[in-house]
């Protein structure tokens, strides 16, 4: 197995380094190299995706990605900053579909800002599409009108075969998190009451769950969708949406289960072959300072076993490495809580290894 590490930019070496020290310690057959992306890669080779990289990327079985950004690259062309990188990757790699597991672990349920009973026992995954939406379409740049005034244009496109492979995946989750003969639900987020884009969505959407009887599918604005996450998290099992609305609820998300430094991420192409990354960013405020959450990226390195080398076996163990480390009291100082021990990036890595 060979996997590409692209540790990335400010806290992103940091918690990636605590990742290999996990995969190291389970002493599988696997191949890792390094190379960088983001700012990283601007500084190296004047590229926030150097060619080398994309090409170790392309070759590898799964990649592990820290994260990119950092101020210091905001006055760049926006071809060459950190995040055109991270856009980049995704979509020559292929990367359409996004999962981003909200999960509360018990241990954590104080360290939420909501109240205990409205998050305990929370386990949604958000599918997200990655490859399309505003983020992606054409026209898009920022032009000088006739009257002198700036414009900036967007476009908010999906065509229907991009809406169909990302409702497949998680109407498919949905089945696999079917428990004992419960139904399985699907919540399709959209804004069809204004956009046609996300009116074809959701006609798609309601197409393909003739395929999928044992799911119950239902449809959700975006703008409730973002209160009900808040008012009553518990009623989402499985949500799909596009890219943008899924970049902006998967944050939300994060948050009932304590800290966005808990959550891990998959992004998988049609083959299962992903890329593996917390849901947070590069926190450059915090860089250096050891004092970050490596476990949304511990978790990543589970999914990539989960869902690329389908190693069940492993992904559980390194899951519950976590959970040990958290119920033995180890806490970095985003989830810390009075009474608990707080330890620093690198010592929490070392925790979960200990408790492999
Ligand atoms: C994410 C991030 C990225 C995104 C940024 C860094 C481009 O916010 O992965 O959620 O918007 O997709
Ligand atoms: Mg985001």
């Amino acid at each position: 197995m060979k996997i590409a590490v692209l540790p990335g930019d400010g806290i992103g070496p940091e918690i990636v380094a605590q990742a290999v020290k996990v995969l190291t310690a389970l002493k599988l057959d696997i191949n890792m190299t390094e190379a960088p992306i983001g700012g990283a890669g601007y500084e190296a080779a004047g590229d926030p995706l150097p060619d080398a990289t994309l090409k170790l990327a392309k070759d590898a079985d799964a990649v592990l990605l820290g994260a990119v950004g950092d101020w210091k690259y905001d006055k760049l062309e926006r071809h060459l900053r950190p995040e055109r990188g991270l856009l980049r990757i995704r979509k020559e790699l292929n990367l359409f579909a996004n999962l981003r597991p909200a999960l509360l672990y018990p241990e954590l349920a104080a360290a939420s800002t909501l109240k205990p009973e409205v998050v305990s026992g929370l386990d949604i995954m958000i599918v997200r599409e990655l490859t399309g939406d505003i983020y992606f379409g054409q026209p898009r740049g920022i032009s000088t009108l006739e009257n002198g005034e700036r414009e900036g244009i967007n476009t908010m496109r999906y065509n229907e075969s991009e809406i169909r492979r990302i409702g497949r995946v998680a109407f498919d989750i949905a089945m696999k998190r079917r428990v004992n003969g419960q139904k399985a639900k699907v919540c399709s987020v959209d804004k069809a009451n204004v956009l046609e884009t996300t009116e074809l969505w959701r006609q798609v959407m309601i197409e393909l769950s003739a395929e999928y009887p044992e799911v119950e599918l239902s449809h959700m604005y975006v703008d409730n969708a973002a209160m009900q996450l808040i008012r009553a998290p518990k009623q989402f099992d499985v949500m799909v949406t596009g890219n943008i609305f899924g970049d902006i609820l998967s944050d939300e998300a994060s948050m009932l289960t304590g800290s966005i430094g808990m959550l891990p991420s998959a992004s998988l192409d049609a083959n299962n072959k992903g890329m593996y990354e917390p849901s947070h960013g590069s926190a450059p405020d915090i860089a250096g300072k050891d004092v970050a959450n490596p476990l949304a990226t511990i978790l990543s390195v589970a999914m990539m076993l989960r869902y690329t080398f389908g190693d069940e076996a492993n992904a559980q163990r390194v899951e519950n490495a976590v959970k040990k480390a958290l119920a033995l009291g180890f806490r970095t100082a985003d989830i810390w809580t009075e009474g608990t021990n707080k330890v620093g990036c690198a010592a929490m890595g070392d925790a979960v290894v200990a408790a492999l």
